[in-house]
């Protein structure tokens, strides 16, 4: 494993970042009003509050007291992205990253073959819980590749049963930030040769300079939060956006801001970014 993978990881070898997104999850999963269900969130928080250390765990829960709207709203819109993507011809996902995402076993993807991108130390943390749990795949298969999402994972992706000749929907989802520009490029470049026609890209973005200020001063101040922030190398930045249209791929923007009364929660602190639909040319 390489440095930056190492550094967003906990003791325990199960990213505090993804376990930060899983406790936002549960929270809205237990929710009356919930924008989505993942049946399996409340497992894994309770699994890694086992193993994860007492500043490990204040600095998650200080993060989703900052978070928790933009988490759980990121998590449905990618989840719609997936369904429409798969409905639309694209019969393999795969999961950059995956962290604790439960896609495979929760959304309806009969006609999928879903592929999930980690780190070994993060699959013998959820595969255990999973398996504690019961979780069978709601999608055709899952197959887990260990690789880390910006390094070897096309040459691992090419091993396993993943065909490029197949339309591909990609998830970068919460991965780009803790990712250098570079490492992040060179992963986005990686998608495009892999992708056939109509395969389609979702990632978050924002078109200012830097992480949004209000978030960033936010998450910087709050006791906890900070060992979060400092993970965080800046992704594809500002321009990722061009950057990435400029690649071979039409771009579709939706603002964050607008998501929360669509889904039925307006908040302010959604403002600010955008999710970017990128579909192969
Ligand atoms: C915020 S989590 C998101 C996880 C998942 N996509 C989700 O939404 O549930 C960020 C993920 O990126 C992974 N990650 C970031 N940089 C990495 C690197 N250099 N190598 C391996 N994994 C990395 C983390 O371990 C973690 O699983």
């Amino acid at each position: 494993m390489n440095a930056s993978a190492a550094a967003t990881n906990t003791q325990a070898g199960v990213g505090i970042t993804a376990v930060a997104v899983t406790m936002a999850r549960a929270m809205e999963s237990a929710r009356a009003d919930r924008m989505f269900h993942d049946p399996y969130a409340q497992s894994f928080v309770d699994a890694a509050e086992t193993v994860l250390g007492a500043d490990e765990w204040a600095s998650l829960v200080a993060w989703v007291d900052l978070f928790y709207s933009r988490g759980v709203v990121r998590t449905r819109f990618v989840d719609d992205f997936v369904c429409e993507a798969a409905a639309g011809g694209c019969t393999q996902v795969v999961l950059l990253g995956a962290g604790l995402d439960a896609r495979a076993f929760r959304l309806p993807l009969p006609d999928a073959d879903v592929f999930e991108v980690g780190t070994p130390s993060l699959f013998a943390f959820k595969d255990k819980v999973l398996a504690d749990a019961g979780a069978l795949p709601t999608s055709r298969s899952r197959t887990v590749v260990r690789a880390d999402p910006h390094g070897d994972f096309a040459a691992r992706l090419a091993d396993s049963a993943f065909d490029p000749g197949r339309p591909t929907a990609w998830v970068a989802e919460g991965v780009l930030p803790y990712l250098t520009a570079e490492q992040a490029r060179h992963l986005v470049n990686d998608v495009g040769r892999l992708s056939a026609p109509g395969s389609r890209l979702v990632f978050e973005h924002s078109d200012k300079p830097g992480p949004d200020p209000r978030a960033a001063v936010s998450a910087r101040t709050t006791p906890g939060a900070d060992r979060i922030s400092t993970m965080v190398r800046g992704g594809l930045g500002a321009e990722g956006r061009d950057w990435v249209a400029a690649r071979g791929w039409s771009i579709e923007t939706t603002e964050r801001g607008a998501l929360g009364p669509l889904y039925g929660r307006p908040d302010d602190r959604l403002a600010g970014g955008q999710f970017v639909i990128a579909t192969r040319d």
